[in-house]
Order: C-alpha cells, then structure tokens, then sequence
C-alpha cells in the first residue's frame, strides 16, 4: 500500500475528466464475447476507453492480464483498472444458491464457501464481488429472493457477515482474497407486489430494525463497498437517496469505502421521474454520494458541465475518486496491477477436489426435509429405486448467477451420483421429462413411460421444480405453484401407491400443497450447484442426515405472500387452525404458512423440556450490561439414530412504544445427540437481542415483560416470561 500522500499527489495531477472516467465503470466485453471498454468498441471514446477506473464482468487471467498491460500503458496517470464481477456463490465451482446457503443456517460454511470463490476468482484477475445481497425478503413472488439469506434480520446479519469476511479475508491486498460489494441498499426486497425494480415504501421503524442490520452487519465486518438498489424508497431513487447514502450510510453506519451504482441506474433516475435529463441525473446521484457510475456514462458526458455551473462541486468529485484510489491502493495495485491474474493458479484451484468437496458438504446442508412419511428416508440399500423428473438427470442446477462464470457442463446430476451409491446403483433408472422450458400439460406417453419404470421399482425419486430462469433478477411470478404437467405427473404416479421422495429445485419458497399431499417425503433442493446431485445423492441414501432449514415461510397460497414469521401482531389474530370471521387472515384456509421459518427435519426426533429461565426480573440500565439472565431446555434425541438439531432462541417484546413482532430470532445452536441422548442448551440473554430502534430516539430498550420462546422452529410454543425494569 503506498498511502495517503501518494494517492494526494495523484490526484492532485488527474484532469476533471480523467476523474470522471476514474468514476465510470464500463462493460468488460459484449454478451457475444467481443472485448468492449479497455480494448475498445463500447462508447466510441478512445479517452474514456482508456481511462475508466473499472470493467464490470471482465474475467479470465489471460485476457485480465493482457487488458491490464495495455491500461497502464494508455491510461494517462497508469492507474489499474478494477475488474469487478457478479461471484454470487462460487465463481467456478459453483455452490447452492444463496438462499439455500442460507437454509444452512451456518455462518461458518458460508464463509468458507465465499473464501473458495474469492480465491478461484482472483486468480482470474477478479478484484470485486457484487456481493453479499443483504437485502430481507418476505415475498416469494419476487425471483431475487434466490440472492437471499432469508426473511430474518438476525440470521441475514450473520450471513452477509460472513460472506464478508469470507472475501476479504485478512485484507483485500493479500493473496486469493477480493473486495466484497454489499447491496442493495436498501429495500429492495420490499417492491411492491415483488415486483422487480419496483418501488418501496418503509418507514424507519421498519426500515432501521429489519432492513438495516444485515448491511449494517457487513458494514461492520469491513465490506469496502456498497450498491444501492433499483428501487425508489419512500419516493426517492436509492440511487439519488442523500438521506440514505450520506445520512444513513455515512454519518449513523460510518461506511468509509465506495458507492457503486447498480447497472445503468444512474440514467434511470429520467425514467424514475426525478431529472429531466441524465445531467441531472449525474448532479443528483454524486450529491446523494455515488462514486462509480456503473455501465452507463452520464458521470463522463456531464461532469465538466456540472461543475462549471455549481450543481456538483470538486470537493464532491475528489472525494469519490480518492475512495476509488484508495480501494486500488488497499488491494495493493499500484504496486501489482496484476494482483492474484494467473492462467496456472486457474488451473490449479478452480473445480479442484478441495473445492467440489466443500461444495458437495454445502449442497448436502442446503436441503431442506419437509415431510418423511413412513420414514421414506433414507433411502435402504436393497430398494430399486426409480428416478424420474425433469431434475432426474439434468445439469441445470444453477440458478442464472451461478451461470455467470459456472458451466452446466461441469455439474453431476442426480442421476450420475446415485450411479456412485452402491445403495441404489441397482434400481436407479432414469425417465427424463421432455423440455423443462415448457409449462403444458404432460403428455400421456411421457406418464405412461414413468408409470412403466415406477411399476419396476419399490419406491420413486421425483425430482422436479422451477426452470432456473423463474427466478433471480427480473424472474417474478405470480403463481408460486409448479407447472401443472409436473403435478399431473406426481399425481399419476402416486395412484401406483409406491412411496414418492419428491425433491423440489427452486429458486423461492413455493406453494407445496399438493405436493405434501401426494408424496411420502418433501425435500428442498434450491438451486444446490456443481456437486448438487451428489449432495443430493448423499442426503437422500442417508450418507448425510440432512439438517437444512427454511430460511422463508412457505406458504399454502401465493395470495398469502408476502408471508413471514415476524411481522407484527394485529388487534384481531386468529389463534385457531381455521379461517375465523372478523380476525386476521383469507376465507377458506388455514392461517400462517406450510411449513414455518426455521423448520426441517432429520432422520430421527428431538423434543424439548420446558423453558428454564434463571430469573425472573431484571433491571438494565445501560446497554453496557452484558449478560441479563440465562434461558435453557433440555433438548432429547428420541428417535434411533444419531442426529443434528438447530434449537432456535426467539424473543417477543410483550408490549413497547412501537407494536413489536410476534417474535424475532435472537440466537440459534446446533447440537448433535445420540439416540436416547439429551442436551441441556442454554443461551445468555443480552440487553441487545432485547432492544431496538425508536424513531428519533435511537437504540432502546424498553420496559416490561419479554417472551423467551426455545424450539425448532418460529412456530415452537413453549415460552417463559421475565420482566426488565429500567430500560435505556
Ligand atoms: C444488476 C443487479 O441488480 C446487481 O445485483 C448486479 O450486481 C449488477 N447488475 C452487476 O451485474
């Protein structure tokens, strides 16, 4: 790192409009694969060409390394270009779907995971990645709810944490590690109607005690940038949004590094009705406290403009560029523009053993059990087994992010795994349906060839879901069902009366109604990656218990999304199992979701003791205090096979100054018990997991009675009560 002084001087030498292509990110290279930016053909410009500060989705060590050598050459102060891509959950070996990281409930893996991506995708001369999404999602129809960790403050903050840490290591300039990009600040996941690129409205109670803590958690950890969303908040662009790049961001969350804008959103701010033109749109989003202008190039047409006429001052532009300088310092560029770009260490890292291995343990955590009737898992070693689906034997088990550096070729189906179990390498026989892309009707031939192969077998494997193209950016539905020809199939097999395993690939939570209804066992595979048939292989021959759980309610209709464990409790809750007049809910179903937050289960059962606490009044005054009281269960393994179980701490504030939810996660364990074996867990209750954010008051802690609730999941009903005195 050469320092402060160093990038002074620089500065000191750049023109206004070699700050402003130090502020402009270009695409690294046309869909067809044609080079664009650095080596020409984009914006015609040959100034801009030669001295923007970033590509965006420019990788691969060879080409890195020649773009790098020819921009220093012709770059006016050689300065080195950043080259930031999209490495979501992997960047050659490809791990499950965030969402499905996130099922894993272990912060652990994902950081390992992220330090696996971060080193095969600086070895391609990567030096950013647009991640972690921290965005909070309650609303399945919205497809980014794939890029998700989940419906929950607490677990996404440990996530987005962890992604963070996991990237960036001990420091962005050391080997094998890369910046991390936090977005998409904020409330994105909140447009209405989940609609894409929508607007949100949430006021600050909201948005300070469920929006903000996983970006503040990433914040936090060191993430060195930030993306603002799409979306217009509460009226307002994130985009063009002082009050949150500046207010909100700097002054209350002190980030410190750069603010990219999200592709072209600068020139959206004409189409969003708040400029007249992408002048404005240039003035108003470096006022609001963007640095980098992704794609689109109103920064470098209009600076000069703007600052001649006052709408955008030099301190403003300075200070952007300094972070940009400052962020190629820290990565240690100016010394090796080159960093980690190696076509031998590609060679090396990228889908080697190590890193398929991890991916394979990810995609075993990721799954989901839902139901296992009859015990139709594991699977037994003597079954002949028939396995059937579109899933049944594809390499579509990427959702389009995982596709952006990963290949389908390089994934193991579920079909090749199970040909690797001696347990089922016997009955496995495949029947594909035709056509994944298309949502008609089965056609009787393709049923009658299953019902064949289902005749032959003991029990079936289906393996179904969503196309990878339902979901993810600009992959809204408003039907969360599957496709008609794949429940037409499920229901004809299940008249053979043989048990149906059926594993659900999809990239949000769906409506599994009939599924549960016509099969044995329900498992949720997401999107699972590279080694998903073999982490699926292993769940399912029970090589691996799986111990995943729902980091999103399912619903029992799409009409009840958005749905979620935490929202606030009504004047008129409906306690029962039943639609009741006049009392929270829709006519003709059952209240709440499917299957709640935080459930899954294994192949035995646990049951938990009543909740202890060790008192039952305390008084807190300060938020200094570290532990308040202990709350404990005895957690028991009543089942015959040893097993892992997630015991999960909700807290519920009884009564505060602001309705407060239902109950929030504040805590999780995993433990692992024996047949017969039990566990006491206890967890230590702190000021923190009790307070939050009051409008124009801040961090609080208010008087009165708390509910502890310790279970398996955010519909456990045992609880106690403890009551604080004091509050702050
Ligand atoms: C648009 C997406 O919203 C964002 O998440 C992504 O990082 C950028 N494009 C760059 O590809």
């Amino acid at each position: 790192m050469l320092g402060k002084d160093y990038i002074s001087n620089l500065l000191s030498q750049m023109t206004l409009k070699e700050k402003a292509a130090e502020m402009t990110q270009l695409w690294g290279e046309n869909p067809d694969g044609t080079l664009m930016g650095i080596l020409r053909g984009f914006h015609q410009n040959e100034h801009l060409s030669a001295n923007a500060g970033s590509l965006l989705g420019f990788c691969g060590a060879q080409r890195v390394l020649e773009a790098q050598r020819l921009h220093m050459e012709e770059s006016a102060h050689h300065i080195p270009l950043l080259f930031m891509t999209d490495v979501i959950h992997g960047y050659k070996t490809i791990f499950p779907s965030v969402l499905g990281l996130g099922a894993a409930w272990d912060p652990s893996l994902i950081e390992e995971s992220a330090s696996v991506a971060a080193a095969e995708a600086s070895v391609s001369g990567v030096h950013v990645t647009f991640s972690p999404m921290a965005d909070l999602v309650r609303d399945a129809r919205w497809g980014r709810v794939i890029e998700s960790t989940g419906e929950d403050p607490y677990l996404n903050s440990l996530c987005s944490a962890a992604f963070t840490r996991g990237y960036q290591g001990d420091g962005i300039g050391k080997p094998l590690h890369i910046a991390s990009c936090v977005k998409h600040f904020i409330g994105y996941g909140a447009v209405e109607g989940g609609r894409d690129y929508d607007s949100a409205q949430i006021g600050d109670y909201q948005l300070f005690n469920d929006y903000l803590p996983p970006f503040l958690a990433a914040v936090e950890a060191g993430c060195e940038l930030l993306m603002p969303g799409f979306n217009t908040l509460n009226g307002v662009p994130c985009t063009a949004s002082r009050r949150l790049l500046q207010e909100i961001l700097k002054d209350f969350m002190h980030f410190q590094g750069v603010v990219i804008s999200d592709c072209t959103a600068v020139c959206e701010l004409v189409p969003h009705g708040i400029c007249e033109d992408q002048a404005q749109a240039a003035a108003l989003s470096i006022g609001a406290g963007v640095d980098v202008e992704m794609v689109s190039s109103s920064f470098y047409d209009h600076l000069e403009k703007l600052i001649e006429t006052g709408a955008v001052s030099m301190a403003q532009v300075d200070g952007a560029v300094e972070r940009i300088l400052t962020l190629k310092d820290k990565m240690g560029l100016f010394e090796n523009p080159y960093k980690d770009a190696s076509p031998q260490k590609e060679q090396e890292l990228h889908l080697c053993g190590k890193h398929r291995q991890l991916a394979r343990k990810a995609a075993a955590q990721s799954l989901v059990l839902l139901q296992n009737q009859n015990q139709a898992l594991p699977l037994q070693n003597n079954e002949r087994i028939a396995l059937i689906g579109p899933y049944a034997d594809s390499r579509k088990l990427l959702d389009i992010w995982g596709l952006v550096n990963g290949k389908e070729e390089d994934c193991v189906t579920l079909y090749e795994a199970f040909g690797e179990h001696a347990a089922c390498a016997q009955g496995c026989r495949l029947w594909n349906l035709r056509n994944l892309e298309e949502e008609r009707p089965s056609d009787a031939d393709l049923i009658a060839q299953a019902l064949e192969l289902a005749d032959k077998s003991d029990k079936i494997v289906l393996a179904i879901g969503e196309h990878p193209d339902m979901s993810a950016e600009a992959g809204s539905r408003t039907d969360l069902e599957l496709p008609a020809n794949q429940i037409a199939l499920l229901k004809a097999l299940h008249d053979t009366q043989k048990p149906i395993v059926t594993v659900v690939f999809t990239g949000r939570p769906l409506v599994l109604t009939e599924i549960a209804r016509y099969s044995s066992a329900v498992v949720i595979a997401w999107f699972p990656g590279t080694e998903g048939g073999r982490g699926i292989a292993d769940v399912l021959t029970g090589r691996c218990a799986p111990t995943g759980r729902l980091p999103m309610s399912f619903p029992r209709a799409t009409g009840q999304a958005p749905i979620y464990y935490n929202h606030l409790p009504t004047g008129r809750p409906n306690t029962t199992n039943s639609y009741q007049p006049f009392a929270n809910g829709y006519i003709g179903i059952e209240p709440g979701p499917l299957y709640p937050f935080g459930f899954g289960l294994t192949y035995t059962e646990f049951s938990y003791s009543e909740v202890t606490l060790s008192c039952r009044s305390v008084t807190c005054t300060a938020p200094s205090e570290q532990k308040l009281l202990t709350a404990s269960t005895v957690v028991t393994n009543t089942g015959s096979r040893t097993g892992e179980e997630t015991v999960q701490l909700y807290i519920q504030d009884v009564a505060g100054t602001y309705s407060r939810p239902v109950r929030m996660l504040k805590g999780f364990q995993k433990i692992t018990l024996g047949p017969g074996e039990s566990r006491t867990v206890a967890f230590s209750i702190s000021p923190r997991m009790l307070e939050y954010y009051i409008p124009q008051k801040g961090i609080s802690l208010e008087e009165g009675t708390f509910r502890i609730y310790i279970g398996p999941h955010a519909e456990s009903t045992q609880y106690q009560e403890f009551l604080v005195k004091g509050g702050y």
